[in-house]
């Protein structure tokens, strides 16, 4: 059944028209403790959600509507294991990455008739002990150096999720150590990431669930010839890559010795392997101590929103925050601003999680649906982003549902640069929810031509999340929390979050192409009458 036909659905749509033209000014002037009430906080991450367009009514009709749609059944589906990922006939048991090392009855997670935790922590010390080798200089390339550079070579969930923990965790990283990331067709890629690299002492790190992805088979090719340019044979090069996938046999036909790779299993979607092997390079760069506090933050957050009441449970008031903007309120996109430069990529990633999750337009059974699903996700740290897009956020005609990241401590200290920053978070969330009325405008003696253009309408609702400071845990404990949103949000909406057929149409046409593409001589074009004039005009300027 589709959300919008049930009666829950239309009690919220009534309730948007009466109170569509309240504004948040109003709610914060009746209610002085709004600010505390509309907030929860579990895992070390506070979210304060009364900047959204919400009352208490809201909220008591969105539960409604969640529990009609079977939230809690679907929920516990996916920690049981259940094939939730309907159209694969897979499980999405992500949260069997972070579970505990426990040996109880109910510390066990099924699949297929076994207990998969040992496994995730047979492949998690395998990954430790490399780590180690490598981080210690033990791991020795080729020349008999010790490596020092790694390269992970993976697109999509194998790429923006190593990327991203990198980048956000780089502060308890190995600095005598680099890290790049490969991952676009553009062979601009790999040639300005290995450009300042020595081969002897640069380990790959193919990453691809697959192992059957064309752009990473084709960097990883590109990585092999650049080996053995400079190593000169193949036995050198074998010291030079190590592969993460569930696909052993690709891995293997490739060239990369069975030992050398690190698994994982088709119930972990792409996008939701950051802590899987996939972060093997996450834990080549913080070590492995660190690569488990950012596990820990993972369950701890898992364990919350398995647990916790859905009016205290943070990815779920997340999820309903979403589905008020996004279908009741029509917000058509939603902004991530982290205020915190370490997470820098984290827009990226969360952009895969959420548009790849719920960019869907049938549901579960395949039937059309007649409401919007995710939202464009975009955004950039702040306070850069004020400088660039926030006018439109202020000023403009589009209503834009925004989430303010933040910390309470620095990692970098330097003067007085965090509590600017924090003051521009706050000021943010502040000034877009309140504004600026054209009174007030009045008042400052703004001459009168000139009013309009300086009042700022406010009533744009934000979620603001803060957290004592950015740790491996707290990072976990975040991606968790967005992972759970997606969630709930997908089975409100009785999609399936887990695959992701989107991506396919493109991928068969470009393999047409790059044959069309790739003869010396003119091929026989059967495109649109676009695409064969694209293509004409492509190799004739490539010839010339
Ligand atoms: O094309 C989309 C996709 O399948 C993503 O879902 C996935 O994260 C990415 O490609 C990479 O896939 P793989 O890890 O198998 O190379």
């Amino acid at each position: 059944m589709l959300p919008s036909e049930r009666p829950q659905w239309s009690a919220l749509l009534r309730h948007f028209r009466q109170l569509e033209s309240r504004h948040l000014r109003e709610y914060f002037a009746e209610d002085p403790h709004r600010g505390q009430r509309f907030s929860a906080e579990a895992a070390g991450w506070y979210l304060d959600y009364s900047k959204q367009r919400i009352t208490d009514e809201t909220l008591r009709l969105l539960l409604e509507l969640a529990h009609a749609c079977g939230v809690r059944e679907r929920s516990a589906a996916l920690f049981r294991g259940d094939k939730v990922n309907v159209t694969e006939q897979r499980a999405a048991l992500h949260i069997a990455l972070r579970a505990p090392r426990g040996d109880h009855i109910d510390e066990r997670i099924v699949v297929d008739g076994r207990n998969v935790v040992p496994d995730v922590h047979a492949e998690l010390d395998h990954m430790a002990a490399f780590s180690s080798l490598v981080r210690a200089g033990e791991w020795k390339g080729a020349s008999g150096k010790r490596v020092r550079n790694v390269v992970n070579i993976g697109i999509g969930g194998s790429d923006l999720g190593p990327v991203m923990a990198y980048e956000a965790l780089r502060y308890y990283s190995d600095r005598d150590m680099t890290f790049r990331f490969v991952s676009n067709i553009d062979g601009t890629d790999f040639v300005e990431a290995v450009r300042d690299l020595a081969a002897d002492e640069t380990l790959f790190v193919i990453c691809s669930k697959t192992f059957t992805t064309s752009e990473t088979l084709a960097n990883a090719r590109a990585a092999r010839q650049w080996c053995l340019q400079a190593l000169g044979d193949r036995a050198a090069v074998s010291k030079h890559f190590v592969a993460v996938s569930t696909n052993a046999e690709e891995v293997v036909k490739f060239g990369i010795d069975a030992d050398n790779m690190f698994g994982f299993w088709d119930w972990v979607g792409g996008r939701y392997s950051m802590d899987s092997a996939v972060g093997l390079s996450t834990m080549i760069a913080i070590g492995a101590e660190n690569f488990r506090a950012m596990l820990a933050g993972f369950h701890a957050m898992d364990e919350h929103f398995r647990t916790a009441p859905p009016d205290r449970n943070l990815p779920w008031l997340h999820a309903l925050m979403a589905i008020w903007n996004n279908n009741f309120l029509g917000a058509s996109t939603s902004a991530v601003l982290p205020y915190e430069q370490y997470l820098k990529r984290f827009p990226a990633y969360l952009q895969q999680l959420v548009m790849e999750s719920n960019g869907k337009r049938v549901t579960v059974d395949g039937a059309a649906i007649d409401y919007h699903t995710a939202p464009v996700l975009w955004g950039e740290p702040g306070t850069n982003g004020q400088h660039s897009f926030y006018q439109l956020l202020h000023q403009g005609t589009r209503f834009v549902a925004c989430d303010f990241i933040g910390f309470c401590r620095s990692l970098s200290l330097l003067g007085d640069h965090h509590d600017l920053l924090m003051a521009n978070l706050f000021a943010q969330s502040e000034a877009l929810a309140f504004g600026k009325s054209s009174a007030e405008v009045a008042e400052e003696g703004v001459p009168d031509e000139l009013v309009a253009h300086r009042t700022f309408e406010g009533n744009q609702p934000s979620n603001t999340m803060l957290s004592e400071s950015l740790t491996p845990h707290s990072l976990g404990a975040l991606v968790a929390l967005y992972e759970h949103s997606v969630f709930v949000q997908g089975a409100i909406w009785n999609i399936d979050s887990f695959d992701q057929w989107g991506v396919e149409l493109g991928k068969a046409l470009a393999k047409r192409t790059a044959a069309e593409l790739a003869g010396g001589s003119e091929p026989e074009l059967t495109h649109d009458s676009s695409t064969n004039a694209l293509i004409r005009r492509y190799r004739a300027q490539r010839a010339r």
